[in-house]
């Protein structure tokens, strides 16, 4: 099939390549000519593991294309992707600015039927509103397709191939035709395809994540009491996941959620109800029990020093929101950093893949190590945000070398606590026992 994909951000640049790999024509338009151009050339512009392999095959193969040139794309095109930024505006609403522009200017190029699919993350009724920019610009016969994307950074490539599930929101038979044809090939291990009208399936992305934003917002909240009841969270966990009602996944407390979608998502969600006088009470709780969960590890580490760390140094490993990934948006590391210097400290940082990210935020306001353990140089503490696996198991002998005092807050609960106990670490992870040699 002959799809063209408008926006290469995140969502647009795998869907278009994953397409591309099942056969498909695809052709992906960005109006950045920077970024055109260094696609051409064959550099993928993020860091998504497996995304290099197929993105140089399709390329190489001759089915994934770039341009700036909105009219090449949609002419041949029978479905046109729309994976555009829906950015929260100034009041938590998404900003959908950038979906209905592109809408009006597609009306104006189309001289034959097409199937237009939404694969951002919008408000319920956008479908709507984009269905009536086109019969507004142009009397060619289109569909409007809501089509949610549910991928993972990290596992994105993963996610997209081999999906729990796709989901369609439209009421056309015509479209739906087309949309399983395409993707059928991504569910032949008879995970499901589900058809629903436009407003649920726009919902459903919503309400998805919001759900997993509560789940883990929720499971802070135990390890918050964890902590004060004398129980482990990590046993309570398993405990209640094994119940196959609640399920073992998700359930990981932390430094909070963060990243592009989570926050950004119930954010909107809350507004959107708001909006229909609806006070979603829950997702309100949510968002409030996260930004306080966010500090959390400086709550800690002011304990530990009495409320003064004035002249303090601290090593924080891990800036990424997530592993695996170099995105640092809502990154919880980032409101560690700024409430460390707020109190006076100094920090160095290391992360495997996210630090030119951070430079270009922060700038010089921390120091960036070469590797995890140069970051731990004269350093009063070893902070840790994210659980990237050269962490999960690294040389304790060469850390006992360069980190001033055996002392670590731990927001991911990387480590077993008897072997810190053996170890003679002060060790404070979420959740669990304090440790105190
Ligand atoms: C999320 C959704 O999972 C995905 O379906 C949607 O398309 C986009 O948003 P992503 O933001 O890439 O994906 O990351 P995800 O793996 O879901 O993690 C989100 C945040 O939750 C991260 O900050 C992560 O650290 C946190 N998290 C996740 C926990 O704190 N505990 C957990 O058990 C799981």
């Amino acid at each position: 099939m002959k799809i063209a994909v408008i926006g290469t951000g995140y969502v647009g640049l795998v869907t278009g390549t994953c397409l591309a790999e099942t056969g498909n024509d695809v052709i992906c338009v960005d109006i950045n000519e920077t970024k055109v151009k260094k696609m051409q050339n064959g550099e993928v512009p993020i860091y998504e593991p497996g995304l290099d392999l197929l993105f140089h095959r399709n390329i190489a193969q001759g089915r994934l294309t770039f341009t700036t040139n909105l009219a090449d794309a949609v002419k041949d095109a029978q479905i046109i992707f729309m994976a555009l930024p829906t950015p929260p505006g100034g009041d938590g609403a998404a900003d959908l600015s950038y979906i209905l522009g592109a809408a009006k200017d597609i009306s104006k190029l189309i001289t034959e039927y097409k199937v237009i699919v939404n694969k951002s993350t919008v408000p319920v009724g956008t479908a709507d509103k984009v269905k009536a920019v086109f019969q507004e610009h142009t009397s060619i016969e289109v569909d409007v397709v809501s089509n949610p994307e549910f991928l993972r950074e990290g596992v994105a490539v993963d996610d997209f191939m081999k999906p729990d599930r796709v989901v369609l929101g439209t009421k056309s038979e015509r479209a739906k035709k087309l949309m399983a044809e395409l993707y059928g090939p991504y569910v032949r291990q008879g995970n499901p395809i589900l058809f629903m009208d436009e407003r649920s399936s726009e919902l459903t992305k919503y309400a998805a994540n919001s759900f997993l934003a509560t789940k883990i917002t929720f499971m802070n909240e135990v390890a918050n009491l964890c902590e004060l009841v004398g129980a482990d969270v990590d046993a309570v966990r398993k405990g209640i996941g094994s119940d196959e009602r609640i399920g073992k996944r998700f359930l990981f407390p932390g430094v909070g959620y963060g990243g592009s979608c989570f926050p950004k998502d119930v954010q909107a969600l809350v507004k959107s109800s708001d909006d229909y006088e609806y006070d979603f009470q829950i997702l309100k709780s949510v968002m409030e029990v996260n930004e306080r969960q966010k500090t959390i590890l400086v709550d800690k580490v002011l304990k530990y020093y009495k409320n003064d760390i004035k002249g303090k140094h601290f090593a924080l490993w891990g800036l990424a929101f997530k592993p695996e990934t170099d995105d640092i948006r809502e990154a919880p590391a980032l409101y560690i950093i700024n409430a460390l210097i707020e109190n006076g400290a100094t920090v160095t940082v290391f992360d495997p893949e996210a630090m030119e990210n951070v430079a270009g935020i922060i700038g010089d306001k921390v120091k960036y190590a070469k590797n995890q353990y140069e970051a731990l140089v004269d350093a009063d503490a070893l902070l840790i945000a994210t659980e990237w696996s050269v962490f999960r198991n690294p040389d304790f002998e060469k850390i006992d070398k360069v980190l001033k005092n055996k002392v670590i807050f731990d927001g991911r609960n990387l480590y077993d606590l008897q072997k810190m106990i053996d170890l003679g670490y002060y060790y404070n992870s979420i959740g669990r026992k304090l440790l105190t040699p």
